[in-house]
């Protein structure tokens, strides 16, 4: 691992701490995430649901013969449609989904909806009462294999964006005057988010105040989505959640379970706790969709791209259109004169669509930079050639503004020359070792920068110990690290002196931890916080008569590691420790808050990468081995070495994952979910990573944010995929245009 700094960085490097903040308390196993706490309720009074689902893919339930399960041991209450709380009049308001199945109704829109709750003293009492009960359904044709039924297409009902499409140049002319084409069709499939801590709520009530703690990425959207999906004031509502195993998007909005535990709470008057087997992660909680893209590139003889087309369809469930905007990679990827882009759903009896790791880009760039390999070959040229002939040096999305900051031409420049691909052999199926065939490729990877208005606080405590809160999360991706860093930073101290608190919706507001938008949303809060706890002790000190600084003009005065010093006369000073201890040890605290200023409307802001992979593949099996992937990504200034790198890291992981291992299998007769679990639906272990080679450029976008980061939660993922999909191709010779590139696909292409 490399980092390579800008010789004229700006920014005074912030300290950074060598491990993560709760890296102790995390292998001491005294962490605690949602499932775990058991306090300040009586852990006696706890009881736990299970949630039944349905066994059809589309109809209604017409009965519940719940009498055996009623007499089963354990057993509290069974809760279903026939019996549940009637909760407000219509469907919940955003930020609730409005597809949530709350019990209100009969019908069954996919198999494995929530039809029905068991709440009993142990889970495994839950779970043998659930399995009494007697249903009674009334089926009806449900819609399944949308893939051959791609005539349903339609324009999406809510699309957020791009409505009919997108649409720049001539993009007919485009292909008219292209002396190469390439017009090929690129499949992904669906994909199931799989953190290691699945979702999981406890959920109590006292009075009508109800708190929950809750494994989510966004505290106070779960506390909004409760109070309007039940229809409580949210002043009511308090959710904690003080460390996530892992979200990916699945947990960045509330789903069902939540506010079926708090019915079911309110319902038995008890706390309840509800945690989600991993079979449950398939289905109820979000997926990517699949999604089929038709790509025409058209470009001059010298590799200048003419027109990029890229029509996109995708599963939807029957309930809510979700669009994963693959072809938007389009749009801005490459500077293209003409380019034509259009999102279209089939409605399908699953469960709804969300957010996966970079929603849109990763399997964007997992099919468009396929093509771009395609085109290149057509033109003899080398795919890193290509990409910079046709470099985006604006965004040719929005007009050719600028982008804040892009150095993706270093990327290509240092990853070419770290994976040594000179060596590379333009023909594939060339080299070989024994019974390995070798095969390199690249691809581009890319996600937008995002930031939204935070808040913040910090305190200052006795002792020269420094607090700083605000109501965001970590997901295991270093939040607690990177805002100790920041407030000591702001006041010149050791990080090692910081205390953090995060994920609970008392605290100031924060955005939710996606869209790689904490880092970048809630430090600019923190600076402001410190910046303003500085005012305040100046004003303290310059006010005390024990003071140094006594009577000095706050103008005259400063913070310089962890002193206040007068900058006219340097021999006056104050020290943090001192001047709190003279305070009565009385706190000094200060609020901050931050918001994308306008900036954010005249220009682009995106992080950028290059990934190249080397593949060795079986002659004989093709069996795929990743040996090595190397990426560099200009993504700002990175925060913390250790978890910034890591972060990346499992993005590429991930990346190597979509190639080769992850696919979601639905029953074409039933809707089921044929691999819900972690045994056949496959993701990588470590003999399938190989080397991963993380590096980043670090030049501060400054443009973007006073910190000068972008986020990096979700950039890894991009690009990856379509690297290694590039080398088995250069190793094999065969072009497989459908993820995941498994063996059977090579043998039998
Ligand atoms: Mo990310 S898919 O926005 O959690």
């Amino acid at each position: 691992m490399q980092i390579a700094q800008d010789k004229e960085q700006p920014l005074k490097p912030v300290a950074q701490l060598d491990h993560r903040y709760e890296g102790i308390a995390k292998v001491t196993g005294k962490a605690r995430y949602a499932a775990e706490f058991s306090d300040p309720f009586s852990k006696a009074d706890l009881v736990y649901a299970f949630i039944v689902q349905a066994t059809i893919p589309s109809g209604s339930v017409n009965s519940i013969e719940t009498t055996s399960a009623d007499r089963a041991p354990g057993v509290v209450s069974v809760i279903t449609p026939f019996n549940a709380p009637r909760l407000a009049q219509g469907p919940p308001q955003p930020p609730a989904r409005r597809s949530l199945t709350l019990l209100q109704d009969t019908s069954v829109a996919y198999n494995g909806q929530p039809i029905a709750v068991v709440v009993a003293k142990t889970l495994n009492e839950a779970k043998a009462a659930a399995a009494l009960l007697k249903i009674g359904y009334t089926p009806q044709p449900a819609k399944l294999q949308w893939e051959k039924r791609l005539d349903e297409a339609r324009w999406p009902k809510n699309p957020g964006k791009d409505s009919a499409g997108n649409h720049r140049g001539d993009i007919n002319l485009a292909f008219a005057e292209a002396a190469v084409t390439v017009d090929n069709t690129y499949v992904t499939p669906i994909q199931f988010h799989n953190p290691m801590e699945t979702h999981a709520t406890i959920a109590w009530w006292q009075g009508d105040k109800l708190t929950v703690y809750d494994a989510t990425q966004y505290i106070s959207g779960v506390r909004m989505s409760l109070a309007r999906s039940l229809n409580i004031p949210v002043d009511n509502v308090r959710v904690i959640d003080p460390l996530v195993g892992g979200g990916f998007g699945s947990k960045g909005s509330m789903w069902s379970h939540v506010p079926l535990c708090a019915m079911a709470a309110k319902v038995v008057n008890r706390p309840v706790k509800l945690v989600l087997d991993r079979e449950q992660m398939f289905g109820l909680v979000g997926a990517r969709p699949s999604t089929i893209n038709h790509i025409r590139l058209a470009a001059r003889e010298d590799g200048t791209l003419l027109g990029m087309q890229h029509d996109n369809v995708m599963n939807a469930s029957v309930l809510e259109d979700f669009v994963e905007h693959a072809e938007g990679v389009s749009k801005n990827l490459y500077q293209s004169a003409a380019s034509s882009v259009t999102a279209k759903v089939v409605e399908t009896n699953l469960g709804v669509s969300t957010y996966m790791r970079a929603p849109g880009e990763a399997p964007g760039t997992a099919v468009v930079e396929i093509a771009l390999d395609e085109l290149a070959e057509k033109l003899k040229m080398d795919p890193i050639a290509l990409r910079l002939k046709n470099y985006a040096e604006t965004d040719p999305s929005h007009e050719g503004r600028p982008w804040s900051s892009k150095h993706l031409r270093e990327c290509y420049r240092r990853g070419a020359e770290k994976f040594g691909w000179a060596a590379r052999n333009l023909t594939p199926g060339q080299r070989s070792e024994g019974k390995w065939l070798v095969g390199h490729g690249m691809a581009t990877a890319t996600y937008p920068a995002n930031r939204s208005a935070a808040q913040a606080i910090v305190r200052l405590l006795p002792g020269g110990r420094l607090f700083v809160a605000s109501g965001t999360q970590d997901l295991g991706t270093g939040t607690y690290t990177i805002m100790a860093q920041q407030a000591a930073a702001g006041l010149g101290i050791d990080p090692k002196k910081v205390e953090v608190k995060l994920g609970d919706s008392t605290l100031p507001i924060a955005p939710v931890s996606g869209g790689s938008q904490s880092s970048a949303s809630v430090l600019p809060a923190i600076q402001d916080a410190t910046a303003q706890l500085k005012l305040k002790l100046i004003d303290l000190a310059i006010s005390d008569a024990a003071s140094p600084l006594h009577g000095l003009q706050a103008a005259d005065c400063d913070l310089r590691d962890g002193r206040l010093v007068s900058k006219s006369q340097p021999g006056r000073s104050d020290g943090l420790v001192e001047l709190v201890s003279r305070n009565k040890n009385q706190p000094v605290e200060a609020q901050g808050h931050a918001e994308p200023g306008e900036a954010r409307d005249s220009m682009s802001t995106q992080s950028w990468g290059a990934v190249f992979a080397e593949v060795a593949v079986d002659r004989h099996t093709k069996m795929v081995k990743v040996r090595r992937v190397v990426g560099v990504y200009d993504i700002g200034v990175l925060l913390n070495q250790k978890t910034g790198l890591n972060q990346l890291m499992g993005g590429m992981t991930w990346g190597i994952s979509f190639a080769t291992h992850e696919q979601g299998i639905v029953d074409a007769a039933t809707g089921r979910i044929v691999n819900a679990n972690l045994a056949e639906y496959h993701v990588p272990v470590n003999a399938d990573v190989g080397v991963l080679d993380v590096n980043v450029i670090g030049i501060p976008d400054l443009k973007f944010n006073p910190i000068g980061s972008r986020g990096i939660g979700e950039i890894g993922i991009t690009g990856t995929a379509a690297a290694v999909a590039n080398a088995i191709y250069n190793a094999t010779g065969k072009r497989v245009r459908q993820y995941p590139i498994t063996a059977d696909k090579l043998l039998m292409s």
